[in-house]
């Protein structure tokens, strides 16, 4: 009988060793000490022993349950730990791995165009002003040296609003242009000027070189003795900044209503430097003569300075404005053979940007 426990309790000792996980430790618990066990199968027959051999007996299935139950205790502990260590180490978060960033947009061309023509302006004192994009004819045209029914007016393709007619200011129109602007920044009677508004402008038309929205921007600097030099001034710092430092701009003479002198701004073409010819002495594909037209530019005329409520003998203004788009076009790098792109939301081409 002796005997038999102590081989008993060497096999389960060994079992209990040998168990690879807890469950596996658990079921060696059950099989070898459990009611239905061998041990107890063993237990059970020390009735049949006498008293002395059942003291005995009794003694050594106590110390060997003891035994078997620090062993089973000690081999959890072990198990424990091992199932912890491991789980360390898979189921650990780096904390210092980059994370996976979403992807990012950003902001439209023309919106960095407009930002970075904002900052060239202000950089010479111009604040950006923002005015009704859907205005009055008077301010529109008729501030601005053109009466009504005036054969200039055809020029600006104009949307016209189907809303009712003001007894003074005309009918309403979906701003043609960011000069309309003008009448109501020198209505407001705060001199001198140096504003730069920029907004949409709509026109009826649509092809590869002009979509229905677009965008202008518009200074006008008021101020006692502005003159013509200034505006040339003013027009090549923008020139420099924005298309590059060795740019220069040309005044053309033209003719606005609402200006007196009227010019066209070209500006030196960036592929020739404003020759016209390339090294190879070939033409120059892109300008054919070394210029490239950017927009019109001006002295405001006496009439819209009056329409404003400035006196003219005392004021003078200078007035320039033209398209963000096509400006944006022509900064060098961006080439497109139709402008609607731009507002087509086709990421394969915005991204680019
Ligand atoms: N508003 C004109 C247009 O849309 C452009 C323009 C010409 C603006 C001369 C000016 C200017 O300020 O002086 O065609």
């Amino acid at each position: 009988m002796k005997d038999k426990l102590l081989k008993l309790k060497d096999k389960i000792i060994k079992a209990v060793a040998e168990a690879s996980d807890l469950s596996e430790l658990e079921a060696v618990e059950v099989t070898s000490l459990g009611r239905k066990s061998e041990f107890s199968q063993a237990m059970k027959e020390l009735g049949g022993l006498s008293e002395g051999e059942r003291r005995e007996i009794g003694r050594l299935a106590n110390e060997i349950k003891q035994e078997i139950d620090t062993a089973v205790d000690q081999r959890r502990l072990e198990l424990q730990q091992a199932k912890f260590a491991s789980l360390a180490d898979q189921d650990r978060i780096d904390v210092t791995v980059p994370g996976i960033e979403p992807p990012k947009g950003h902001l439209h061309l023309t919106t960095q165009a407009i930002d970075d023509i904002v900052g060239i302006f202000s950089r010479l004192g111009f604040t950006r002003v923002k005015h009704p994009e859907v205005e009055w004819d008077w301010f529109t045209f008729e501030s601005l040296n053109m009466p009504p029914d005036h054969p200039a007016r055809d020029e600006w393709e104009t949307f016209f609003v189907n809303a009712p007619t003001h007894r003074k200011l005309g009918k309403m129109v979906l701003t043609p242009h960011t000069t309309s602007g003008s009448a109501r920044e020198l209505k407001k009677g705060r001199l001198p000027i140096r504003m730069i508004n920029i907004s949409k402008t709509y026109r009826r038309q649509i092809d590869v070189s002009h979509t229905p929205m677009f965008h202008q921007f518009e200074g006008l600097l008021v101020d006692r003795g502005v003159t013509v030099t200034h505006l040339k001034g003013v027009l090549d710092h923008f020139a420099r900044e924005f298309f590059g430092p060795d740019r220069r701009t040309r005044l053309r003479p033209f003719h606005f209503r609402f200006t007196e002198p009227s010019f066209e701004v070209d500006i030196s073409c960036g592929i020739c430097s404003g020759t016209g010819h390339l090294e190879s002495g070939s033409k120059c594909r892109l300008c054919k003569e070394g210029w490239l037209e950017l927009g019109g530019a001006g002295m405001l005329h006496p009439n819209v300075l009056k329409a404003g409520g400035v006196d003219p003998d005392e004021y003078s203004a200078l007035a320039f404005g033209w398209g963000v788009e096509r400006t944006m076009m022509m900064c060098s790098g961006i080439m497109v053979d139709d402008i609607r792109v731009l507002y087509r939301s086709d990421f394969r081409f915005l991204n680019q940007f």
